[in-house]
């Protein structure tokens, strides 16, 4: 190839950059985007509660599933974290909280001679504890009895409660049948 050609294609390649450029440039001044000062549609839905409340899990989830295979074993072990206010065997004593022997139930605040707060003497001869009422009461004693003197932060985890409750329904003279 010559000069002359290499010249051609030289300057056909220039020429096809230079159209390409002003191509951009008139492309970005011809469309310029302008924001709606409106939406253009609007979907008409029903309004979607979003409030902290509702995402916020309110209580514990029912454990009358995990009850089926609890480990009553790993409940005792649990209960080590109770035994400091508590204690689990027929006629044990009271020590900060009530003697839990035969609890499960059983109703509320009947130890004698024990101390209940107000809380939980009110709603004696109302409730009794149940699987269920143990399983929230577990989870976060103060939120279930608002007052109570049971100072303990509650278990968190479904399958612990499930095997804390399971041990305790031994701790009696004649077992429930669980669930
Ligand atoms: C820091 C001490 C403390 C710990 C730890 C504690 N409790 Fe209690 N518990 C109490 C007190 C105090 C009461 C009495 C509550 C009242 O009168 O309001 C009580 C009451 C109870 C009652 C109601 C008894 C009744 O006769 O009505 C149950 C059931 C119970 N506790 C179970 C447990 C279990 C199970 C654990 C362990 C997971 C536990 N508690 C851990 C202090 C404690």
């Amino acid at each position: 190839m010559d000069s002359f050609t290499w010249n051609k294609i030289i300057a056909g390649v220039l020429c096809a950059l230079l159209i390409i450029k002003i191509g951009d440039i008139t492309s970005q001044q011809i469309i310029h985007v302008e924001k709606l000062s409106k939406p253009s549609f609007i979907i008409d839905v029903a309004e979607v509660q979003t409030s902290s409340d509702d995402i916020q899990p309110t209580g514990p989830a029912d454990i009358t599933p995990l009850l089926i295979n609890a480990n009553i074993a790993n409940g005792e072990k649990l209960f080590k974290k109770c035994m400091q206010c508590h204690t689990p065997n027929k006629s044990g004593m009271h020590k900060v909280g009530p003697n839990l022997w035969n609890i499960v139930m059983q109703d509320y605040a009947i130890q004698d001679g024990y101390a209940y707060s107000s809380a939980l003497t009110n709603l004696k001869g109302q409730k009794k504890w149940t699987t269920d009422n143990l399983n929230k009461f577990l989870y976060k004693p103060t939120q279930f009895i608002k007052g109570t003197k049971m100072l303990f932060v509650g278990l968190k985890k479904d399958q612990d409660r499930a095997d804390i409750i399971a041990y305790l329904n031994q701790q009696s003279d004649s077992p429930v049948k669980l669930p």
